[in-house]
Protein backbone atom coordinates (compact mmCIF):
# COMPACT_ATOMS: atom_id res chain seq x y z
CA UNK A 1 0.00 0.00 0.00
CA UNK A 2 0.77 3.45 -0.97
CA UNK A 3 2.65 5.48 1.89
CA UNK A 4 3.79 8.89 2.79
CA UNK A 5 4.88 11.64 5.65
CA UNK A 6 3.79 14.80 7.20
CA UNK A 7 6.48 16.27 9.45
CA UNK A 8 5.35 18.87 11.32
CA UNK A 9 7.58 21.97 11.99
CA UNK A 10 6.18 25.23 11.46
CA UNK A 11 5.94 25.97 15.15
CA UNK A 12 8.15 28.82 17.15
CA UNK A 13 9.22 26.49 20.13
CA UNK A 14 8.52 29.52 22.05
CA UNK A 15 9.60 27.21 25.47
CA UNK A 16 12.92 26.76 24.10
CA UNK A 17 13.34 30.53 24.61
CA UNK A 18 15.71 30.88 21.58
CA UNK A 19 16.32 33.07 18.26
CA UNK A 20 16.40 29.45 16.74
CA UNK A 21 13.20 27.39 15.53
CA UNK A 22 13.25 25.03 17.92
CA UNK A 23 13.51 21.85 15.24
CA UNK A 24 16.88 23.39 14.33
CA UNK A 25 18.30 22.54 17.70
CA UNK A 26 20.78 19.89 17.65
CA UNK A 27 20.53 16.21 19.40
CA UNK A 28 24.13 14.74 18.89
CA UNK A 29 25.38 16.99 16.22
CA UNK A 30 21.95 17.11 14.31
CA UNK A 31 19.33 19.51 13.96
CA UNK A 32 15.59 17.65 15.78
CA UNK A 33 13.72 17.95 12.22
CA UNK A 34 16.69 16.24 10.18
CA UNK A 35 16.91 13.12 12.53
CA UNK A 36 13.08 12.80 12.11
CA UNK A 37 13.75 12.75 8.46
CA UNK A 38 16.30 10.62 8.20
CA UNK A 39 14.69 7.95 10.50
CA UNK A 40 11.34 7.94 8.85
CA UNK A 41 13.69 7.76 5.40
CA UNK A 42 15.48 4.71 6.80
CA UNK A 43 11.44 3.23 7.55
CA UNK A 44 10.89 3.50 3.83
CA UNK A 45 8.91 6.00 3.90
CA UNK A 46 10.21 8.52 1.08
CA UNK A 47 7.30 10.80 0.45
CA UNK A 48 7.52 13.09 2.66
CA UNK A 49 6.65 16.56 3.08
CA UNK A 50 7.63 19.10 5.90
CA UNK A 51 5.45 21.63 7.15
CA UNK A 52 7.16 24.97 7.70
CA UNK A 53 5.79 28.08 9.14
CA UNK A 54 7.69 30.23 11.43
CA UNK A 55 11.48 30.82 10.33
CA UNK A 56 10.49 29.04 6.70
CA UNK A 57 13.45 29.82 5.04
CA UNK A 58 16.08 28.73 8.08
CA UNK A 59 14.14 25.27 8.40
CA UNK A 60 14.03 24.96 4.85
CA UNK A 61 17.75 25.89 4.36
CA UNK A 62 18.48 23.15 6.80
CA UNK A 63 17.17 20.72 5.25
CA UNK A 64 17.04 20.79 1.88
CA UNK A 65 19.83 18.13 1.08
CA UNK A 66 17.17 15.66 2.09
CA UNK A 67 14.98 16.06 -0.72
CA UNK A 68 11.48 16.69 0.64
CA UNK A 69 8.78 18.30 -0.18
CA UNK A 70 7.31 21.55 1.69
CA UNK A 71 3.88 22.61 2.93
CA UNK A 72 3.50 26.19 4.36
CA UNK A 73 1.46 27.24 7.26
CA UNK A 74 1.45 31.21 7.74
CA UNK A 75 0.14 31.14 11.21
CA UNK A 76 0.49 28.61 13.81
CA UNK A 77 -2.83 27.92 14.18
CA UNK A 78 -2.15 24.47 15.53
CA UNK A 79 -1.37 20.76 14.88
CA UNK A 80 -4.68 20.15 12.76
CA UNK A 81 -4.02 23.30 10.62
CA UNK A 82 -0.68 22.38 10.19
CA UNK A 83 -1.50 19.01 8.82
CA UNK A 84 -4.43 21.27 6.65
CA UNK A 85 -1.76 23.44 5.51
CA UNK A 86 -0.29 20.19 3.53
CA UNK A 87 -3.25 19.16 1.70
CA UNK A 88 -2.14 19.82 -1.83
CA UNK A 89 0.84 16.71 -1.02
CA UNK A 90 -2.47 15.03 -0.06
CA UNK A 91 -4.65 15.49 -2.88
CA UNK A 92 -5.41 12.27 -4.55
CA UNK A 93 -3.24 10.54 -2.96
CA UNK A 94 -5.13 7.04 -1.41
CA UNK A 95 -3.14 5.04 1.34
CA UNK A 96 -1.14 5.72 4.56
CA UNK A 97 -0.07 8.71 5.99
CA UNK A 98 2.10 9.10 8.56
CA UNK A 99 2.28 11.91 10.57
CA UNK A 100 5.23 13.22 12.60
CA UNK A 101 6.53 16.37 14.67
CA UNK A 102 9.91 17.81 14.24
CA UNK A 103 10.18 17.53 17.64
CA UNK A 104 10.40 14.38 18.41
CA UNK A 105 13.70 12.66 17.34
CA UNK A 106 14.15 9.49 19.14
CA UNK A 107 11.65 7.43 17.51
CA UNK A 108 13.25 4.61 15.86
CA UNK A 109 13.25 3.02 12.13
CA UNK A 110 11.56 -0.41 13.40
CA UNK A 111 8.58 1.26 15.42
CA UNK A 112 7.73 3.14 12.35
CA UNK A 113 7.94 -0.21 10.13
CA UNK A 114 5.98 -1.63 13.28
CA UNK A 115 3.40 0.97 13.30
CA UNK A 116 2.61 0.64 9.86
CA UNK A 117 2.22 -3.14 9.64
CA UNK A 118 0.13 -2.80 13.11
CA UNK A 119 -2.35 -0.43 10.78
CA UNK A 120 -2.62 -2.41 7.77
CA UNK A 121 -2.85 -5.42 9.32
CA UNK A 122 -5.33 -4.01 11.97
CA UNK A 123 -7.59 -2.33 9.27
CA UNK A 124 -7.51 0.81 11.36
CA UNK A 125 -9.01 4.24 10.54
CA UNK A 126 -6.07 5.77 12.42
CA UNK A 127 -3.00 4.28 14.71
CA UNK A 128 -1.78 6.36 17.40
CA UNK A 129 2.03 5.44 19.16
CA UNK A 130 1.38 6.38 23.03
CA UNK A 131 3.60 5.47 26.03
CA UNK A 132 2.64 5.10 29.56
CA UNK A 133 4.59 7.42 31.82
CA UNK A 134 5.26 8.35 35.05
CA UNK A 135 4.77 11.88 34.90
CA UNK A 136 2.52 12.91 32.04
CA UNK A 137 2.45 16.67 32.67
CA UNK A 138 2.13 18.72 29.22
CA UNK A 139 1.05 15.86 27.41
CA UNK A 140 -1.91 14.80 25.42
CA UNK A 141 -4.08 12.27 27.15
CA UNK A 142 -4.92 8.92 25.52
CA UNK A 143 -8.79 8.44 27.36
CA UNK A 144 -10.19 4.95 27.04
CA UNK A 145 -13.74 3.70 27.11
CA UNK A 146 -14.78 1.04 29.51
CA UNK A 147 -13.15 -2.24 27.45
CA UNK A 148 -10.10 -0.51 26.66
CA UNK A 149 -11.04 1.03 23.26
CA UNK A 150 -9.14 4.81 22.65
CA UNK A 151 -12.04 6.97 22.84
CA UNK A 152 -10.39 10.37 22.20
CA UNK A 153 -7.05 12.54 23.32
CA UNK A 154 -7.68 15.07 25.91
CA UNK A 155 -4.71 17.97 25.46
CA UNK A 156 -3.39 18.45 29.01
CA UNK A 157 -4.65 22.07 29.39
CA UNK A 158 -7.78 20.76 28.10
CA UNK A 159 -7.53 17.80 30.61
CA UNK A 160 -10.05 17.62 33.58
CA UNK A 161 -9.01 16.65 37.36
CA UNK A 162 -9.44 12.83 36.27
CA UNK A 163 -8.28 12.95 33.16
CA UNK A 164 -4.69 14.45 34.40
CA UNK A 165 -4.86 11.40 36.51
CA UNK A 166 -3.92 9.33 32.57
CA UNK A 167 -0.63 7.87 32.26
CA UNK A 168 -0.84 7.21 28.64
CA UNK A 169 -0.01 10.12 26.37
CA UNK A 170 -0.20 11.00 22.75
CA UNK A 171 3.28 10.71 21.11
CA UNK A 172 2.02 13.16 18.27
CA UNK A 173 3.04 10.43 16.12
CA UNK A 174 0.46 8.51 14.28
CA UNK A 175 -0.87 6.71 10.81
CA UNK A 176 -4.15 7.73 8.85
CA UNK A 177 -6.09 6.33 6.03
CA UNK A 178 -5.48 9.54 3.49
CA UNK A 179 -9.03 9.89 2.61
CA UNK A 180 -10.53 9.51 6.54
CA UNK A 181 -7.86 12.02 7.39
CA UNK A 182 -8.74 14.59 4.73
CA UNK A 183 -12.48 14.45 5.62
CA UNK A 184 -12.42 14.74 9.09
CA UNK A 185 -9.92 17.49 9.27
CA UNK A 186 -12.75 19.81 8.12
CA UNK A 187 -14.53 18.96 10.91
CA UNK A 188 -12.07 20.44 13.71
CA UNK A 189 -12.98 23.66 15.69
CA UNK A 190 -10.41 25.92 17.66
CA UNK A 191 -13.01 25.34 20.85
CA UNK A 192 -10.18 24.73 23.46
CA UNK A 193 -8.19 25.67 26.19
CA UNK A 194 -5.44 27.26 23.92
CA UNK A 195 -7.83 28.49 20.83
CA UNK A 196 -5.58 26.41 18.58
CA UNK A 197 -6.93 23.31 15.78
CA UNK A 198 -5.65 20.35 17.57
CA UNK A 199 -4.64 17.55 15.16
CA UNK A 200 -5.63 15.12 18.03
CA UNK A 201 -9.23 16.24 17.63
CA UNK A 202 -9.56 13.93 15.02
CA UNK A 203 -9.55 10.85 16.91
CA UNK A 204 -12.68 11.44 18.86
CA UNK A 205 -14.52 12.46 14.69
CA UNK A 206 -13.21 9.12 13.38
CA UNK A 207 -14.29 7.27 16.47
CA UNK A 208 -18.02 8.67 16.42
CA UNK A 209 -17.65 7.83 12.35
CA UNK A 210 -17.11 4.35 12.82
CA UNK A 211 -13.70 3.80 12.15
CA UNK A 212 -11.53 1.80 13.94
CA UNK A 213 -8.96 3.71 16.25
CA UNK A 214 -6.00 1.78 16.91
CA UNK A 215 -3.01 2.38 19.83
CA UNK A 216 0.34 1.02 20.06
CA UNK A 217 2.08 1.65 23.34
CA UNK A 218 5.57 2.42 22.76
CA UNK A 219 8.77 3.08 25.47
CA UNK A 220 8.52 6.73 26.15
CA UNK A 221 12.41 6.81 25.13
CA UNK A 222 11.15 7.03 21.51
CA UNK A 223 7.97 9.48 21.97
CA UNK A 224 9.43 11.91 24.38
CA UNK A 225 9.18 15.45 22.99
CA UNK A 226 11.63 18.58 23.52
CA UNK A 227 9.72 21.52 23.88
CA UNK A 228 12.56 22.60 26.12
CA UNK A 229 16.44 22.94 27.00
CA UNK A 230 15.61 20.51 30.13
CA UNK A 231 13.97 17.89 27.78
CA UNK A 232 16.63 18.76 24.74
CA UNK A 233 19.05 17.60 27.41
CA UNK A 234 17.22 14.48 28.58
CA UNK A 235 16.70 13.86 24.31
CA UNK A 236 20.27 14.67 23.28
CA UNK A 237 21.29 11.75 26.65
CA UNK A 238 18.65 9.04 25.81
CA UNK A 239 20.35 8.94 21.95
CA UNK A 240 23.97 9.77 23.04
CA UNK A 241 23.66 6.17 24.79
CA UNK A 242 22.25 4.67 22.25
CA UNK A 243 25.06 6.21 19.69
CA UNK A 244 27.62 5.05 22.56
CA UNK A 245 26.32 1.03 22.93
CA UNK A 246 25.89 0.79 19.29
CA UNK A 247 29.93 1.81 18.69
CA UNK A 248 30.68 -0.69 21.50
CA UNK A 249 28.58 -3.60 20.36
CA UNK A 250 30.87 -3.00 16.79
CA UNK A 251 33.75 -3.56 18.99
CA UNK A 252 35.15 0.27 19.99
CA UNK A 253 36.21 0.81 23.84
CA UNK A 254 34.06 3.37 25.74
CA UNK A 255 36.63 3.77 29.02
CA UNK A 256 33.82 5.88 30.23
CA UNK A 257 30.29 5.79 28.14
CA UNK A 258 28.16 8.40 30.02
CA UNK A 259 31.39 10.71 29.01
CA UNK A 260 31.88 10.40 25.76
CA UNK A 261 30.39 12.17 23.01
CA UNK A 262 29.60 11.07 19.55
CA UNK A 263 27.71 12.19 17.31
CA UNK A 264 24.74 10.66 15.24
CA UNK A 265 26.74 8.98 11.50
CA UNK A 266 30.05 8.68 13.09
CA UNK A 267 32.10 5.73 11.83
CA UNK A 268 34.74 4.17 14.53
CA UNK A 269 36.83 1.07 13.50
CA UNK A 270 36.90 -1.69 15.84
CA UNK A 271 39.90 -1.97 19.00
CA UNK A 272 39.60 1.68 19.06
CA UNK A 273 39.91 2.71 22.70
CA UNK A 274 37.84 5.95 23.61
CA UNK A 275 39.16 7.52 27.44
CA UNK A 276 36.72 10.20 28.46
CA UNK A 277 36.06 13.61 27.36
CA UNK A 278 36.31 13.16 23.51
CA UNK A 279 34.03 14.72 21.54
CA UNK A 280 33.10 13.39 17.85
CA UNK A 281 31.19 15.49 15.64
CA UNK A 282 30.15 15.98 12.17
CA UNK A 283 30.93 13.42 9.55
CA UNK A 284 34.38 12.19 11.13
CA UNK A 285 35.74 8.53 10.20
CA UNK A 286 38.14 7.07 12.67
CA UNK A 287 39.98 4.37 12.03
CA UNK A 288 40.77 1.11 14.00
CA UNK A 289 43.45 0.66 16.96
CA UNK A 290 43.30 4.01 17.73
CA UNK A 291 43.88 5.51 21.24
CA UNK A 292 41.97 8.89 22.18
CA UNK A 293 43.37 9.72 25.45
CA UNK A 294 41.20 12.22 27.52
CA UNK A 295 39.79 15.34 26.21
CA UNK A 296 40.20 15.60 22.35
CA UNK A 297 37.39 17.28 19.88
CA UNK A 298 37.53 15.90 16.66
CA UNK A 299 35.60 17.62 13.74
CA UNK A 300 34.37 16.82 10.15
CA UNK A 301 38.14 14.32 10.04
CA UNK A 302 39.18 11.28 9.03
CA UNK A 303 41.74 9.34 11.35
CA UNK A 304 43.06 6.42 9.97
CA UNK A 305 44.09 3.13 11.71
CA UNK A 306 46.62 3.03 14.56
CA UNK A 307 46.32 6.99 15.30
CA UNK A 308 46.86 8.37 18.58
CA UNK A 309 45.42 11.19 20.01
CA UNK A 310 45.77 13.35 23.07
CA UNK A 311 44.05 16.64 24.74
CA UNK A 312 43.83 17.96 20.76
CA UNK A 313 41.14 19.91 18.56
CA UNK A 314 41.60 18.63 14.64
CA UNK A 315 38.63 20.17 12.55
CA UNK A 316 38.64 19.16 8.91
CA UNK A 317 41.67 17.22 8.28
CA UNK A 318 43.26 13.56 7.12
CA UNK A 319 45.53 12.54 9.97
CA UNK A 320 47.11 9.07 8.79
CA UNK A 321 48.60 5.73 10.02
CA UNK A 322 50.16 5.27 13.05
CA UNK A 323 50.59 9.30 13.69
CA UNK A 324 50.24 10.75 16.65
CA UNK A 325 48.81 14.07 17.79
CA UNK A 326 49.24 15.78 20.85
CA UNK A 327 49.38 16.28 23.86
CA UNK A 328 47.84 19.89 23.25
CA UNK A 329 48.16 19.86 19.87
CA UNK A 330 45.61 22.44 17.33
CA UNK A 331 44.87 20.55 13.54
CA UNK A 332 43.31 23.00 11.59
CA UNK A 333 41.17 23.00 8.05
CA UNK A 334 42.27 21.64 5.41
CA UNK A 335 45.33 19.57 6.44
CA UNK A 336 46.66 16.38 5.36
CA UNK A 337 48.87 14.95 7.64
CA UNK A 338 50.81 11.62 6.65
CA UNK A 339 51.72 8.33 8.03
CA UNK A 340 53.59 7.88 11.50
CA UNK A 341 53.94 11.40 11.87
CA UNK A 342 54.73 13.29 15.26
CA UNK A 343 52.75 15.94 15.97
CA UNK A 344 53.94 16.90 19.58
CA UNK A 345 52.54 19.39 22.39
CA UNK A 346 51.75 23.00 21.56
CA UNK A 347 51.79 22.21 17.78
CA UNK A 348 48.78 23.84 15.68
CA UNK A 349 48.46 23.34 11.74
CA UNK A 350 46.64 24.99 9.06
CA UNK A 351 46.08 24.25 5.38
CA UNK A 352 49.01 22.51 5.57
CA UNK A 353 49.94 18.81 4.41
CA UNK A 354 52.99 16.80 6.38
CA UNK A 355 54.54 14.01 5.01
CA UNK A 356 55.60 10.53 6.13
CA UNK A 357 57.40 9.62 9.36
CA UNK A 358 58.12 14.01 10.25
CA UNK A 359 58.55 14.68 13.55
CA UNK A 360 57.15 17.94 15.02
CA UNK A 361 57.64 17.72 18.36
CA UNK A 362 56.54 20.66 20.48
CA UNK A 363 56.21 24.83 20.14
CA UNK A 364 55.60 25.08 16.57
CA UNK A 365 53.16 26.48 13.96
CA UNK A 366 52.89 25.27 10.60
CA UNK A 367 50.51 27.17 8.55
CA UNK A 368 50.10 27.56 4.20
CA UNK A 369 52.56 24.68 4.13
CA UNK A 370 53.93 21.94 2.19
CA UNK A 371 56.32 19.97 4.21
CA UNK A 372 57.95 16.65 3.15
CA UNK A 373 58.49 13.42 4.66
CA UNK A 374 61.26 12.78 7.23
CA UNK A 375 61.66 16.19 8.30
CA UNK A 376 62.42 17.05 12.01
CA UNK A 377 61.14 20.62 12.94
CA UNK A 378 63.27 21.65 16.64
CA UNK A 379 61.15 23.19 19.40
CA UNK A 380 59.55 26.74 18.47
CA UNK A 381 59.47 26.57 14.53
CA UNK A 382 57.32 29.22 13.43
CA UNK A 383 56.10 29.40 9.67
CA UNK A 384 55.58 33.14 8.67
CA UNK A 385 52.97 32.87 6.44
CA UNK A 386 50.93 36.42 7.31
CA UNK A 387 52.75 39.74 6.12
CA UNK A 388 50.21 41.43 7.04
CA UNK A 389 48.19 41.47 3.80
CA UNK A 390 48.29 38.26 1.84
CA UNK A 391 48.87 34.55 3.01
CA UNK A 392 51.80 32.82 1.83
CA UNK A 393 53.89 29.31 1.01
CA UNK A 394 56.12 27.83 2.19
CA UNK A 395 57.57 24.35 0.59
CA UNK A 396 59.86 22.45 2.71
CA UNK A 397 61.10 19.10 0.89
CA UNK A 398 61.97 15.71 1.98
CA UNK A 399 64.82 14.84 4.87
CA UNK A 400 65.11 18.26 5.68
CA UNK A 401 66.34 19.31 9.55
CA UNK A 402 64.85 22.74 10.90
CA UNK A 403 66.63 23.80 13.78
CA UNK A 404 65.34 25.13 16.85
CA UNK A 405 63.34 28.95 17.21
CA UNK A 406 63.56 28.98 13.30
CA UNK A 407 61.65 31.76 11.18
CA UNK A 408 60.07 30.70 8.11
CA UNK A 409 59.62 33.73 6.31
CA UNK A 410 56.93 33.11 3.32
CA UNK A 411 56.63 32.59 0.58
CA UNK A 412 59.75 30.39 0.60
CA UNK A 413 61.23 27.11 -0.44
CA UNK A 414 63.66 24.37 1.87
CA UNK A 415 64.99 22.32 -0.45
CA UNK A 416 65.93 18.07 -0.02
CA UNK A 417 68.26 17.09 2.56
CA UNK A 418 69.24 20.57 4.14
CA UNK A 419 69.87 21.39 7.46
CA UNK A 420 68.83 24.82 9.42
CA UNK A 421 70.84 26.49 11.93
CA UNK A 422 69.05 26.95 15.12
CA UNK A 423 67.86 30.53 15.63
CA UNK A 424 67.64 31.31 11.97
CA UNK A 425 65.34 33.58 10.14
CA UNK A 426 65.05 31.90 6.93
CA UNK A 427 63.84 34.70 4.10
CA UNK A 428 65.65 33.37 0.66
CA UNK A 429 65.36 29.63 -0.74
CA UNK A 430 67.95 27.34 1.17
CA UNK A 431 69.51 24.90 -2.04
CA UNK A 432 69.18 20.92 -1.86
CA UNK A 433 71.63 19.71 0.09
CA UNK A 434 72.42 23.32 2.01
CA UNK A 435 73.17 24.06 5.22
CA UNK A 436 71.61 27.65 5.83
CA UNK A 437 72.93 30.16 8.79
CA UNK A 438 70.57 32.91 8.77
CA UNK A 439 71.50 34.57 12.47
CA UNK A 440 73.89 37.15 13.74
CA UNK A 441 77.56 35.33 14.66
CA UNK A 442 78.18 35.32 18.21
CA UNK A 443 80.20 37.85 19.94
CA UNK A 444 81.75 37.59 23.77
CA UNK A 445 83.43 40.72 25.41
CA UNK A 446 85.72 39.55 27.81
CA UNK A 447 85.18 41.01 31.10
CA UNK A 448 82.46 42.97 30.51
CA UNK A 449 80.48 42.13 33.46
CA UNK A 450 83.44 42.93 35.86
CA UNK A 451 83.81 46.14 34.18
CA UNK A 452 80.68 47.77 34.25
CA UNK A 453 80.77 46.96 37.97
CA UNK A 454 77.75 44.73 37.53
CA UNK A 455 78.97 41.51 39.72
CA UNK A 456 76.95 40.65 42.14
C1 LIG B 1 1.59 17.77 20.73
C2 LIG B 1 0.24 17.05 20.81
C3 LIG B 1 0.16 16.30 22.14
C4 LIG B 1 1.32 15.32 22.24
C5 LIG B 1 2.66 16.04 22.03
C6 LIG B 1 3.77 15.01 21.88
C7 LIG B 1 -1.47 18.36 19.62
C8 LIG B 1 -2.56 19.32 19.74
N1 LIG B 1 -0.85 18.01 20.74
O1 LIG B 1 1.65 18.73 21.79
O2 LIG B 1 -1.06 15.58 22.21
O3 LIG B 1 1.28 14.68 23.51
O4 LIG B 1 2.64 16.81 20.82
O5 LIG B 1 5.02 15.61 21.81
O6 LIG B 1 -1.18 17.91 18.52
N2 LIG B 1 3.33 22.73 14.87
C9 LIG B 1 3.07 23.26 13.63
N3 LIG B 1 2.09 24.20 13.53
C10 LIG B 1 1.35 24.60 14.57
C11 LIG B 1 1.62 24.05 15.84
C12 LIG B 1 2.62 23.12 15.95
O7 LIG B 1 3.71 22.91 12.64
O8 LIG B 1 0.46 25.45 14.37
C13 LIG B 1 4.42 21.74 14.98
C14 LIG B 1 5.54 22.19 15.87
O9 LIG B 1 6.58 22.81 15.11
C15 LIG B 1 6.03 20.90 16.51
C16 LIG B 1 4.80 19.99 16.45
O10 LIG B 1 3.91 20.58 15.55
O11 LIG B 1 7.07 20.31 15.77
C17 LIG B 1 4.13 19.83 17.82
O12 LIG B 1 3.78 21.10 18.32
P1 LIG B 1 3.95 21.43 19.86
O13 LIG B 1 3.51 22.84 20.05
O14 LIG B 1 5.27 21.03 20.34
O15 LIG B 1 2.80 20.47 20.47
P2 LIG B 1 2.80 19.86 21.92
O16 LIG B 1 2.28 20.87 22.87
O17 LIG B 1 4.09 19.25 22.24
MG1 LIG C 1 5.94 19.32 21.36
Amino acid sequence: MYNCAIILAAGEGKRMKSSKPKVLHKICGKEMINVVIDVVKKAQINDINVVIGKNAEKVKKATEVKNTSYSFQDKQLGTGHAVICASDFLKNKRGIVAVFTGDSPLIKEDTIKNMLDFHRDGGYGVTILTSIVQNPYGYGRIIRGKNGQVLKIVEHKDCLQEELQVKEINSGMYCFDIESLIESLGKIHNNNAQGEYYLTDVIEILKQEGKKIGALPIPFEETMGVNSRVQLAEAEKIMRNRINKIHMENGVTLIDHNNTYIDLDIQIGKDTIIYPGNVFQGNTVIGENCIFYPNSRIQSSIIKDNVTVENSVVLESTIGENTSVGPFAYIRPETTIGKSVKIGDFVEVKKSTIGDNTKVSHLTYIGDAEVGSKCNFGCGTVVVNYDGKNKNKTLIGNNSFIGCNTNLVSPVKVNDNTYIAAGSTITDEVPEGALAIARARQVNKKSWVYKKGLKK
